[in-house]
């Protein structure tokens, strides 16, 4: 973290008391803390826009039963340029399979792949979730 700076905002009664609201049901202890977050978070979001780094984490859960499945999502990790950093298996159930895929690289190509597998046939539910460490938000450049 660099060095803290202070700063004031003007904000309408109704809407800091539906901030402070929201803060409460999320557990913030202050205002300065969910502030951070949300700003980080627009930061990333700002980051995905823009085709810049980011991690992803691909969680899926497919019927391992259906013919060549598994091999299709072994050959798109493979096929990947490195960009899938570690993946973790579970075998759910009788039928199930739950695979969660960590990447790094630009959201798009990130993205491209998530809906690549999330489109196969077998694959039944999942959800990419784009992320960063707050250090490379505050550090990119536009
Ligand atoms: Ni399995």
């Amino acid at each position: 973290m660099g060095e803290l700076s202070r700063t004031g905002i003007s904000l309408d009664q109704d809407l800091l008391a539906g901030f402070d609201r929201l803060i409460a049901r999320r557990g913030y202890k202050n205002r300065s803390e969910a502030l951070r977050d949300l700003i980080r978070e627009a930061l990333l979001a700002e980051s995905v826009d823009a085709n810049q780094p980011v991690v992803g984490t691909l969680t899926l859960v497919y019927d391992h039963h259906v013919p060549n499945l598994a091999e299709k999502l072994t050959d798109a990790q493979h096929h990947a340029g490195g960009m899938v950093l570690a993946a973790t298996h579970v075998h759910l159930d009788h039928h199930y399979c739950l695979e969660v895929i960590i990447m790094k690289g630009r959201s798009r190509e990130i993205q491209e792949m998530a809906d690549r597998m999330l489109a196969l046939r077998g694959v039944e539910l999942g959800k990419l979730v784009l992320t960063n460490s707050g250090s490379a938000l505050k550090n990119a450049k536009h």
